[in-house]
């Protein structure tokens, strides 16, 4: 089975390319590498020791995206070229609108014309926006919160707009909750132009020395100790969801939806003790005001997933903290 994989050079898309290549996929990778870099897919080669082509593409060019079509049969597609920084997306809603909705409509339109009606959808937990009902489930109210979310709901809709309109499609769209980590080779992982947005990687880059310490942002939100509780998902578990879609996909059609995280909350608080315990590297953090847009508590009831998809997240909260900082110091080393 053919898959082409959209922005496969990014953070998830890397590593679930490794999966892929894995299980016996075959791929083919595009990417506009505006926050990304061929080297991912280098090494992405390297680990699995398998070729594939590579189209240095922007999805809003379909006539260039459209000779990926013609060049090779695809019979399914995971979709994860998008601008992703939710604070950015506040400042430059169109650039969002622009790449995120026209470059998957381009996508979809061409998937269409060519008869390939497999399809992943990379969500984010972020359509819930600030819901109250956790665990989350699958059916909890839809509410986003910033434009980089509402491009990922109007897809969303999209979607099931297509699949009402033509029932021979196989869609699969994954809400992902937070995730952190990389490849135990720590040849992959996430690369953060810039002063990171995320928790797990700014965390990585104080115990490196290159960030002087950690603002956390707020402590007097209603969790145990007062800080942000999410529920963080290594990302080879993350890209292992992929791989079960795309399987039940061979034997199924319909349109489904999924939470993929552990199911396990922790607050901002407890993510600085275990990376401290996991690696022997203090943290040194200051508490300041919240974040604007952030809920206190986000974490996923998983149990659709594992039931549908006979998927779950194995690699614990230790795991991740170890890989992450493995990576972090790979990619510092590299540098020097
Ligand atoms: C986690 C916790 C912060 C940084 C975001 C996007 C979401 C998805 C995942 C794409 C929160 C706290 C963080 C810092 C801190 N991305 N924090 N200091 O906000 O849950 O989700 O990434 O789909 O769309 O919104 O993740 O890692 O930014 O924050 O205290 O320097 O860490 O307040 O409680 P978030 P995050």
């Amino acid at each position: 089975m053919s898959v082409l994989v959209t922005g496969g050079a990014g953070y998830i898309g890397s590593h679930t390319c490794v999966e892929l290549l894995e299980a016996g996929y075959d791929i083919i990778v595009i990417d506009h590498f505006q926050q990304s870099n061929i080297q991912s897919l280098n090494h992405v080669k390297q680990l699995t020791n398998k070729e594939f082509k590579i189209y240095h593409i922007d999805l809003i060019n379909k006539d260039h995206l459209e000779t990926v079509f013609l060049e090779n049969s695809i019979d399914a597609v995971i979709h994860f070229a998008s601008l992703k920084s939710v604070g950015e997306s506040v400042h430059f809603p169109l650039k969002y609108y622009q790449n995120n909705i026209v470059g998957t409509l381009n996508l979809i339109a061409l998937m269409q014309q060519y008869h390939v009606k497999k399809l992943v959808f990379s969500s984010s937990a972020t359509v819930y926006g600030n819901t109250q009902e956790v665990p989350i489930k699958e059916n909890a109210v839809l509410q986003t919160i910033n434009p980089y979310g509402r491009t990922k709901l109007i897809i969303e809709e999209m979607l099931r707009d297509i699949y009402t309109s033509d029932n021979s499609w196989s869609i699969t769209i994954l809400r992902y909750f937070n995730p952190i980590g990389a490849h135990e080779s720590g040849l992959i992982g996430e690369h953060t132009d810039g002063i990171p947005n995320n928790l797990m990687p700014y965390i990585t880059q104080v115990a490196i020395g290159k960030r002087k310490e950690l603002r956390i942002f707020g402590s007097d939100y209603p969790t145990k100790d007062g800080t942000g509780i999410r529920d963080y998902l290594h990302v080879m578990d993350l890209a292992n969801g992929h791989v079960k879609s795309l399987n039940k996909m061979k034997d199924s059609k319909g349109l489904f939806t999924y939470n993929l995280g552990t199911g396990k909350g922790y607050s901002v608080l407890e993510i600085i003790q275990v990376f401290e315990k996991a690696t022997g590297v203090n943290i040194p953090y200051r508490i300041v005001e919240r974040r604007h847009g952030d809920s206190a508590v986000c974490y996923a009831d998983p149990s659709k997933a594992l039931k549908d998809l006979e998927w779950a997240a194995k690699r614990d909260i230790f795991d991740m903290c170890v890989d992450a900082w493995r990576w972090e110091k790979n990619l510092n080393a590299s540098k020097v």
